[in-house]
């Protein structure tokens, strides 16, 4: 159990949790999509599977939609840290698993 605004409430279920933008749009506005991040997502996720990091207790990846920020994709964002990513390819990923997700360090030439 964890306090959180004076009550007393079950642990995070996840330790680590990524959420990364796939979201298409189809009127020609800018989007992650556009950037191919359905496959980039299905890479993080092998590579953390491998890793062994998935599952209650571990981290969870998630694909989402439009996180907000689409002129800065294609974006992630890692809670509870609360700190965000662009990204370009699937070794930028690689890196924010293994620094990010893992360690807690930030991935500076990655931020926004
Ligand atoms: S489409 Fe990805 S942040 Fe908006």
């Amino acid at each position: 159990m964890r306090f959180f605004n004076g009550k007393t409430v079950p642990m995070s279920f996840y330790s680590k949790h990524v959420f990364i933008c796939t979201n298409q749009r189809e009127d020609g506005r800018p989007c992650c999509q556009d950037h191919d991040t359905r496959t980039l997502f299905k890479h993080m996720k092998e590579q953390a599977r491998a890793d062994g990091l998935l599952g209650p207790k571990g981290i969870r990846i998630n694909k989402s939609g439009c996180l907000g920020r689409c002129a800065q994709g294609p974006v992630l964002v890692v809670y509870p840290d609360n700190v965000w990513y662009r990204f370009k390819e699937s070794t930028d990923l690689d890196e924010i698993l293994e620094k990010q997700v893992k360690k807690g360090e930030v991935v500076d030439r990655l931020l926004i």
